[in-house]
């Protein structure tokens, strides 16, 4: 296992460029099994958790090759209905095989996802939506079994306790492209991840309209085809980036980057007295001399996303004064508050909430990993801490930030690896 050490207060600067979207691209793999013509895919992050889905697309039947930076996507003859707890256990995002294979085969087997240390994370929305199209599912031995030979389009609300389910939407979504007539989700996530799937599908034949918004109509067809499409950038590197400069107080370019899907960040970025300049695909943050505090609570989009929030806090411990955390999102994602104490941070969590005392300098330590938006947080602090910092457990970065110490190399960090 790889290991991260930083040297900190180096200055950042020049430009870095934002990967494609980690979280558009998992669910778009997934939707290549709607059809057995060919898909080329662009902007394809090669990251461990994109890794993982094509290998899970491998063993359910798919040929997948790069071609420099395109990856191509093949029919190899037949698609086993079978996800394996192997596969689907290290990947949470894997779940979204389930609504395309149960709708293509007629028949579904998908290794239930377990927990992770964010929270529970239940899969009710998903199976509720499948079954209302129709599906007979069956819980046995860890696996959701579901049936149906053709799925029928109907009227399904899919939110929760929590509010909508990106993948939740994901997968009823693409489920109900193959199904009899018309399918409405009401209370649909409106992540710009699901318009990414939206329009890809509708590039491959579906019909689908109103993604972005909380309520998508999906006219089933009786076929999808090949498609060449790209995806878009990762909001959250892109957002994490953006955070990374206001701590640093440091003003490289961030390019290929949409500014205008971070609206929560730029908004709360105002408040607290750091000023983005920003244009279609290029951001720039200006040093701010003083950052206020200012709390927030994260939302589903276009609210504050929880996979910022850990980096949000990273830049609250150098705000002169208090500030309150909530996640509503997923309310124990918090783990990363003991490591940042470790760094100096004056962090402590009442209930639901993390309350920061900003103003305390950051200096390194060692540190370790415990998710993959959290060590981005890590990262974050290690490069504005006094001394070095080591970060244990690495792989969490990489299964969600492309090239992330050549990225801040490139930028003047001292950022090593080293094995274990
Ligand atoms: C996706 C993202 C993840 C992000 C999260 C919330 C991917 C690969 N992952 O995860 O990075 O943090 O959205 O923006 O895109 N819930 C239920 N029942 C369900 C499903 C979810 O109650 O059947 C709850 C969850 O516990 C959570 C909330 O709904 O409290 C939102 O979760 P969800 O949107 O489903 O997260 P994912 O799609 O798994």
């Amino acid at each position: 296992m790889d290991k991260i050490i930083i040297e900190g207060g180096k200055p950042l600067k020049g430009e870095v460029k934002i990967s494609g979207s980690k979280n558009a691209t998992l669910p778009v793999l997934a939707a290549t099994l709607l059809t057995d013509e060919t898909i080329i895919l662009r902007n394809v992050p090669k990251l461990v958790d994109t890794n993982t889905m094509i290998k899970l697309l491998k063993a359910l039947g798919k040929d997948i090759e790069w071609d420099k930076d395109k990856l191509i996507i093949m029919s190899s003859g037949k698609i086993s209905p079978v996800a394996d707890y192997k596969m689907v256990s290290t990947m949470r995002g894997s779940i979204c095989v389930l609504g395309p294979l149960l709708t293509k085969l007629g028949e579904a087997k998908v290794s239930l996802p377990g927990g992770c240390v964010i929270g529970v994370r239940p899969v009710d929305l998903h199976i509720k939506g499948i079954e209302a199209l129709g599906a007979k599912v069956d819980i046995e031995a860890g696996y959701i079994s579901a049936k149906a030979k053709r799925l029928k389009g109907a009227r399904v609300y899919l939110g929760g306790a929590s509010g909508p389910s990106v993948l939740g939407t994901a997968n009823i979504m693409m489920a109900a492209t193959l199904a009899d007539g018309e399918t409405i989700i009401e209370c649909a996530a409106c992540e710009p991840e699901i318009e990414d799937l939206a329009n890809f599908l509708n590039e491959m034949g579906a019909r689908i309209k109103g993604q972005g918004g909380p309520r998508i109509v999906i006219q089933g067809v009786k076929k999808l085809h090949g498609a060449d499409y790209k995806i878009s950038p990762d909001r959250i590197e892109g957002g994490t980036f953006v955070l990374l400069a206001a701590m640093a107080r440091s003003n490289f370019l961030i390019r290929d980057i949409d500014y205008s899907q971070l609206m929560a960040l730029d908004d709360v970025l105002a408040k607290v007295g750091v000023q983005v300049e920003a244009d279609k695909h290029c951001v720039r943050v200006k040093p701010a001399r003083i950052i206020k505090p200012m709390s927030i609570t994260t939302y589903p989009y276009p609210g504050f996303p929880t996979d910022l929030q850990a980096q949000y806090m990273a830049l609250m411990t150098m705000a002169n004064g208090v500030s309150v955390i909530r996640d509503t999102v997923f309310p124990d994602r918090f783990m990363h508050i003991a490591e940042l104490n470790r760094l100096g941070a004056h962090i402590r969590r009442e209930s639901g909430s993390a309350i920061i005392e900003g103003g305390k300098e950051l200096s390194g330590a060692p540190v370790t990993a415990s998710d993959l938006r959290a060590s981005a947080a890590l990262v974050m602090a290690g490069l504005v801490a006094k001394g070095k910092t080591e970060i244990r457990r690495v792989y969490h970065l990489d299964r969600g930030y492309e090239n992330i110490d050549k990225k801040l190399i490139a930028l003047g960090a001292s950022i090593r690896r080293e094995k274990e």
